[in-house]
């Protein structure tokens, strides 16, 4: 009777060598991630090092230690100030900060033309900017489905505290896909004149399922203002904001590649930012607020 695996003797050096070459020539596939074991073992070694096995699907991703080791080099040789100033600090923070925004328009496939990256904490801070800023009246309405992250839920309050409708979507048991016939009856319900936003999850937090993009275009349409929550999908998806065009949309950076933590994006469609209005004023967002005046004015696109 062989002996139980538990119960073998461990294997010498050349012995185990030996025993992965067999494996190789019997599984030559197997090489084929080989690229992710070197990445393990460069970027990842903690996992091995503290015997982690680390499941992850949309949550967290893990940073890799290139990034922690680039970040400190680029924090210990630079000096930076606070954005948006000109002296030689400020200005520094302020192209890297605008090489950033750049950069995710462009991995996202978003033209500049059409599309603004907008820098939050996290998907909940730009879903919050859009709840907020959303011109929701008492002929508009909110249409949501059923599986959203209860950060776009908490939009509703926002809608309910200006007496705009609020209509949920179902979604169809056991699998959790929408009822596509039922979807579209809602969107018909597009009240015209009125603001109506519709938003969704391109891959829900909660059933992992991914919902058709092709919902940003019909309802669109029909007249709704689209809002993607794709939070959980851009972690181990692409979206091609040149194919699918919603006028909103959110994620959170840390859920793609682990490190830095708060920091999150709402890419807005110009068209469509231009409809916000921020009922509130900060530091970035006026050229100037007179306190004996009391009057405020709001940067270009603020
Ligand atoms: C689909 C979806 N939307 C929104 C969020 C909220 O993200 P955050 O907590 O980073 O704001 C999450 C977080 O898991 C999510 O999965």
């Amino acid at each position: 009777m062989p002996a139980h695996p538990a119960h073998r003797e461990p294997l010498d050096a050349d012995a185990l060598h030996e025993a992965q070459a067999a494996f190789l020539h019997a599984y030559p596939e197997f090489a084929s991630t080989a690229r992710l074991d070197e990445l393990r073992a460069t970027e990842y070694a903690r996992l091995d090092q503290a015997g982690h096995v680390y499941l992850d699907y949309t949550g967290g991703g893990l940073y890799a230690c290139s990034q922690i080791n680039q970040h400190m080099d680029l924090l210990c040789n630079e000096v930076f100030g606070n954005p948006h100033s000109t002296n030689p600090t400020s200005t520094a923070m302020t192209r890297l900060v605008e090489q950033a925004r750049a950069y995710v328009l462009e991995f996202f496939h978003a033209s500049p033309d059409d599309y603004v990256a907008v820098f939050t904490q996290n998907a909940s801070g730009a879903l919050k900017l859009v709840g907020e800023s959303y011109p929701f009246e008492v002929a508009g309405q909110y249409l949501l489905t059923f599986d959203n992250h209860n950060s776009v839920n908490g939009i509703r309050e926002f809608a309910r505290a200006k007496d705009a409708r609020v209509l949920y979507a179902p979604v169809r048991p056991p699998d959790m896909r929408l009822d596509d016939d039922k979807l579209d009856a809602f969107l018909d319900y597009v009240r015209p004149g009125g603001n109506n936003l519709f938003a969704y999850p391109a891959q829900s937090n909660f059933t992992g399922v991914h919902h058709s993009l092709a919902w940003i275009e019909r309802a669109q349409a029909k007249g709704w203002d689209v809002l993607l929550d794709a939070a959980a999908f851009v972690p181990t998806n692409r979206l091609d904001l040149s194919r699918w065009q919603p006028d909103f949309c959110v994620m959170s950076f840390y859920k793609i590649f682990g490190y830095p933590t708060g920091i999150g994006c709402l890419l807005a469609r110009k068209t469509a930012l231009a409809k916000l209005h921020r009922p509130w004023f900060a530091g970035g967002t006026i050229t100037v607020a007179s306190v004996q005046g009391d009057r405020y004015y709001l940067q270009p696109g603020g």
